[in-house]
């Protein structure tokens, strides 16, 4: 588990408007990687274009390359299902399938994929994936209760049980926070932590606390304007982009002075 994503001159279109202009970037495995940059710089954008979720939009098309383990994903004859399936995503908003119990939520992904599964071994995936999640001692007793009965940060790690229930090989976040509270922010952001263990974590948070506290290495993006494409300005580690940037756009976003 845990893959390495290389992306190599990678342009991203929503019809015939350019939206993220030539990314090359290397994403490393077992680490948090955070993208910070002024909203409408095309974060979401980009981080879409990692699991091939961007297409889906009607005339949104990529040129270029993503390499998961140095295999494209938008190879000839690739499956985006397939590409889906290692590449998990977690939104702003915790979507648990409302009419679902908890279980059946972790469960989900792992259903849509066909994996035939007995009841054993599915009890044993919830667990694992609660577990994983840092859910489980919390809903133990009410597997069956409706996933929407949970608080909103409990019902975004239950989202995330969901993620690696599939067992992934990379999980996207994006914004995973910012519909929470303190409290279950800093469950979410020492789940994020543990998370790097076991796969390749790509976070996009307004927060710049919360991108030096969980992420290893940080990608600043940004605009020249409105109309313009966003692209990336500078990767680094994350402590040299919060204090020693090369670039000064990227010492006037982390330091507050933009704009
Ligand atoms: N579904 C869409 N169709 C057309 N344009 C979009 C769509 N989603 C985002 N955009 C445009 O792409 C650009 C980047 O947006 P986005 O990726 O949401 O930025 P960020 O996540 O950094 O705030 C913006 O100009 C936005 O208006
Ligand atoms: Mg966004």
């Amino acid at each position: 588990m845990s893959k390495s994503i290389e992306v190599n001159n990678l342009n991203v279109y929503y019809g015939d408007f350019l939206a993220v202009e030539g990314v090359n970037i290397d994403i490393q495995p077992r680490s948090v990687t955070a993208f910070i940059g002024p909203s409408g710089c095309g974060k979401s954008t980009f981080l879409r274009t990692l699991n091939r979720m961007h297409e889906v939009i009607p005339g949104a098309r990529v040129e270029g390359e993503v390499l998961l383990d140095g295999k494209d994903l938008y190879g000839a004859g690739v499956d985006p299902v397939l590409v889906r399936r290692q590449v998990g995503m977690v939104f702003q908003r915790p979507n648990p399938f409302p009419t679902m119990s908890i279980r059946e939520n972790v469960l989900a992904g792992v259903k849509l994929n066909n994996r035939r599964m007995s009841k054993s071994d599915a009890d044993e995936l919830v667990e694992k994936s609660l577990r994983g999640a840092n859910l489980w001692n919390e809903v133990k007793d009410r597997l069956d209760r409706p996933g929407s009965g949970l608080s909103g940060g409990q019902q975004q790690r239950l989202c995330i049980a969901r993620a690696i229930a599939v067992s992934p090989e990379v999980i996207l976040m994006d914004e995973p926070c910012s519909a929470l509270d303190p409290i279950s922010t800093f469950a979410i952001e020492e789940l994020i932590s543990e998370l790097k263990n076991d796969y390749t974590v790509v976070i996009v948070t307004h927060n710049m606390q919360q991108a030096s506290r969980v992420s290893d290495k940080t990608a600043f993006f940004n605009i020249a304007g409105t109309g313009k494409p966003g692209k990336l300005i500078e990767y680094n580690d994350t402590a040299t982009i919060f204090t020693t940037p090369s670039v000064q756009a990227t010492e006037d976003y982390v330091s507050g002075r933009f704009g």
